[in-house]
């Protein structure tokens, strides 16, 4: 029911079932296989998904959270409004902390505010995208988003300390009813570097294997486009230098690697391009490969047992968690022990608890309190302050 009561408040607190619909879908990042999906219900062919969300509004209606002023018209209660638990502007509070973090009900907007002057080694985060798709009526034109993530970013500088990461993931927003993509990403870049002064470290990309061939119209069913399973992770720093050291990321050698390479000498070469070895250049054990800027990273361990308890609770699945493996080699690469990740957007906490296991402390702020109180089942240490 959340996201239907959110995606209703984000229209102004009334729509229509027919422009929800797509909003709601991409606000729960549903595949496009899952959202075209069809059943048969008696001699009917409905969409699965529309049905879904006809049954969420059923059991808020009987909540007495949504009501129908009008004919085909649905709208927030003033108990609906209360039971969003959004946080409100100009509003910090404590909700959780842990011996390591601290977890803050507030907008991202006023969150920042309340972080001392060059203390965040690592900012990682990811915020909501500018979903375009459908009718575009009530989500954010890129323009504006691009206004908004730049003026946070902006006051981002303040707190990053000199050293210090800014990590933006982000994913692939298409132009409405055509098979091109919209260059918000390539944008968002050139105003952080140009106007605002970062300089991009790096790109990473966010390999998910498990992410279902989408989007719809233009991969599967005229196929003229492939799966779209590879997201950025743009990583942007105040100096040329951020702190980074990928001797903490190292992966495992390879056994045919370690057999065939290492303690032994090997032929010198010159490489095409000019560069060479020498004969002992792969003797030396290092403690493993040095990795590539692909992380592949599916769902994680810590999601399942995140659901598991959420679902026990009765309370909300956060639907767009990170797995684990991304937050951590981030952390790993930019920080040390005891250093400061803050995660803006913090969703269910998946960085907030990768910094919390690497012995990192960390902030975190969200808008939703349903999501907060979920993502405080991720620590074991978590202490509800008196508010919550
Ligand atoms: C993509 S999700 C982040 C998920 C997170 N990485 C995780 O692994 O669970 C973005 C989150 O930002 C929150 N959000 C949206 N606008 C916000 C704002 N202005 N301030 C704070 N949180 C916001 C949403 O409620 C959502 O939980």
């Amino acid at each position: 029911m959340l996201p239907l009561l959110e995606t209703i408040e984000q229209m102004g607190g009334e729509a229509r079932p027919k422009e929800l619909y797509d909003l709601i879908a991409n606000r729960l990042r549903v595949p496009e296989a899952v959202r075209e999906e069809k059943i048969k219900i008696g001699k009917q062919t409905v969409n699965a998904f529309e049905r879904h969300v006809r049954w969420a509004r059923q059991t808020a209606i009987a909540k007495g959270l949504i009501e129908t002023p009008r004919r085909g018209v649905w709208s927030l209660t003033n108990r609906g409004k209360h039971a969003l638990g959004n946080a409100q502007p100009g509003l910090v509070i404590t909700i959780f902390e842990t011996d390591a973090g601290t977890a803050l009900w507030a907008m991202a907007e006023d969150a920042a505010g309340t972080i001392a002057d060059d203390s965040v080694d690592l900012l990682f985060t990811s915020p909501p995208y500018p979903v375009a798709r459908g009718k575009a009526y009530g989500t954010w034109k890129s323009s504006e988003w691009l206004d908004w993530m730049s003026e946070l970013a902006g006051g981002w500088k303040r707190i990053l300390s000199p050293t210090g990461s800014l990590m933006v993931n982000l994913g692939t927003v298409w132009q409405p009813g055509q098979p091109t993509v919209d260059p918000y990403i390539e944008r968002f870049v050139i105003k952080l570097v140009d106007d605002l002064g970062y300089h991009l470290a790096d790109r990473l990309y966010w390999h998910n294997p498990s992410k279902m061939p989408s989007p719809m119209p233009w991969v599967v069913l005229k196929r003229v486009r492939v799966k779209q399973s590879i997201e950025p992770v743009l990583w942007f720093s105040k100096t040329p230098n951020p702190k980074a050291d990928n001797r903490r990321v190292l992966t495992p050698y390879k056994d045919a690697t370690v057999k065939r390479y290492l303690g032994k000498p090997i032929t010198a070469a010159v490489r095409p391009s000019g560069y060479g070895f020498g004969a002992q250049s792969f003797a030396k054990d290092n403690g493993g490969s040095i990795p590539p800027s692909l992380i592949v990273a599916s769902n994680s361990a810590s999601n399942d047992s995140y659901r598991r308890t959420c679902r026990e609770a009765g309370l909300p699945l956060h639907p767009a968690t990170f797995p684990s493996a991304l937050p951590e080699f981030a952390i790993k690469l930019t920080t040390e022990p005891g250093d400061l990740v803050y995660d803006p957007f913090l969703g269910s906490a998946t960085t907030a608890s990768a910094a919390e296991k690497l012995g990192r402390r960390w902030i975190g702020s969200e808008r939703s309190l349903a999501y907060l109180a979920g993502a405080s089942f991720r620590f074991s240490d978590a202490r509800l302050t008196d508010v919550a």
